[in-house]
């Protein structure tokens, strides 16, 4: 095969087959094709497009192009859950005990990050002592006998997904419904699960900040779940303020305890609800999403699911004391408040300003390399549909220095306000299921 005529194919609209998607994946990764080539092809690709079948190709291809996670040893259906990510989003941390206390396995890997604040793995750190760094093994038997597992991604996971994702980084090739969907997706097959729920945001602080595109998005992702045979099924969630009323690290742990504890904001539970019952029902242990829902109020109402998140914290090397007594996490030296300079009510948060101001505080990495400082953040005091008057709190900074100036500011200008109270912030938008027949 030849590279040209598979650039050339593509850019003139026609369908690429098996064969010639396998093989420039595998030779891509190999280092036997150039990076001029592939960027032209995916420059093709973002003009051109890929039908099911193509993206479904993709997806296997980057997901074989590595190391991949052999999670038959684990009785029962595995579920895995993704979020295209937001700000204060701690879904993940509350998720994993809560759907393990309803009896399903959960065996996740999970990332740092670069961005707005650290990845799950960072804010699990900011439990003393608590590790992700397992090997496989270790991994699958933390599963077997205790039940759930979080682990740092470790091996060499989707090569080709990394590779091409760079290119595509600096070739302006990176909105292409395609290459996301497939990229996205090639991680959560390789990772080992049957089934995945994903959880699309949308709004000021997403990646996908229209409904119409975040809709196409998790159409895309359901879609190529489906043609690999792996159950999956797409939440598509708000993201125009912060979810919940933590951001940064240690405080989004905390948050997830209290939702377990059934004392976490209404946002977050119930977010944590609605993909947690898809996780029970694909996992086949209850009789319908409703069931499913119900199974996992019970098991926070009563204590089975806090008690979860302390065998999973003792089980990685951390302290469980941390869940009773939330002053063992990494504490701020400053919590200054941010206070309102109008009035009237919030309809509006510039959630990506958010997001920079978590960062500016430390909360967050810029490149690899930087440190993340895991007690400082942000706790939001007024959310979409509050009532302000000037001088009111509208943010409590946790900090570490005391010249914040800067960011104060930001926040001032991440608050639209208006004279009529807006309606309620909507939380669940969509769900997206495999298309039938
Ligand atoms: N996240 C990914 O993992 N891949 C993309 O292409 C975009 C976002």
């Amino acid at each position: 095969m030849r590279m040209v005529d598979i650039i050339e194919k593509k850019r003139d609209g026609l369908q690429l087959t098996k064969e010639e998607i396998r093989w420039f994946i595998t030779e891509y990764t190999a280092d036997r094709i150039p990076d001029y080539q592939v960027s032209a092809l995916a420059m093709a690709i973002y003009f051109q497009d890929m039908d099911s079948s193509e993206r479904a190709e993709l997806t296997i291809a980057m997901a074989e192009s590595g190391d991949q996670i052999d999670l038959s040893s684990i009785e029962g259906i595995k579920v895995d859950k993704h979020s295209t990510g937001g700000v204060g989003d701690k879904t993940t941390i509350a998720l994993v005990p809560l759907v393990a206390a309803a009896g399903v396995p959960v065996a996740k890997m999970s990332g740092r990050g670069l961005g707005h604040t650290g990845g799950t793995i960072d804010k699990l750190e900011a439990i003393p002592n608590f590790s992700c760094d397992m090997d496989t093994k270790d991994f699958l038997e933390q599963v077997q006998t205790k039940g759930l597992a979080v682990a740092g991604q470790t091996g060499n996971l989707t090569p080709a997904d990394k590779q091409l994702y760079g290119l595509r980084d600096v070739t302006g090739t990176v909105n292409s419904m395609a290459l996301i969907a497939s990229s996205i997706m090639s991680k959560k097959i390789a990772s080992g699960s049957d089934a995945i729920v994903l959880d699309v945001k949308t709004g000021s602080g997403a990646f996908m900040k229209s409904l119409e595109d975040s809709t196409a998005l998790a159409k895309a992702m359901v879609d190529i779940g489906a043609n690999v045979g792996r159950k999956t099924m797409a939440v598509i969630s708000d993201m125009n303020q912060p979810l919940g009323v933590g951001v940064g690290n240690a405080i989004e742990i905390k948050e997830a305890i209290d939702v377990l504890k059934g004392e976490g904001p209404e946002d977050v539970l119930e977010l944590c609800l609605v993909l947690g019952s898809h996780m029970v029902y694909l996992a086949d242990k209850a009789s319908s999403v409703d069931d499913a829902r119900k199974q996992l109020e019970d098991v926070i109402a009563n204590g089975k699911a806090v008690e979860m998140m302390k065998v999973f914290v003792e089980s990685q090397g951390g302290d469980p004391a941390v869940i009773d007594d939330p002053s063992l996490f990494p504490q701020a030296t400053y919590e200054i408040d941010v206070p309102a300079i109008e009035e009237g009510y919030v309809y509006e948060i510039a959630t990506d300003k958010i997001g920079v101001a978590a960062m500016q505080l430390g909360a967050g990495r810029a490149t690899k390399e930087d440190k993340i400082d895991l007690a400082v953040g942000l706790k939001l005091k007024k959310k979409i549909g509050d009532k302000v008057e000037i001088g009111d709190t509208l943010v409590t900074l946790l900090a570490n220095r005391e010249e914040v100036e800067d960011i104060k500011e930001l926040v001032q200008a991440s608050y639209h306000l208006q004279t009529e109270q807006p309606e309620k912030a909507k939380l669940i938008y969509k769900e997206i299921y495999p298309e039938q027949g």
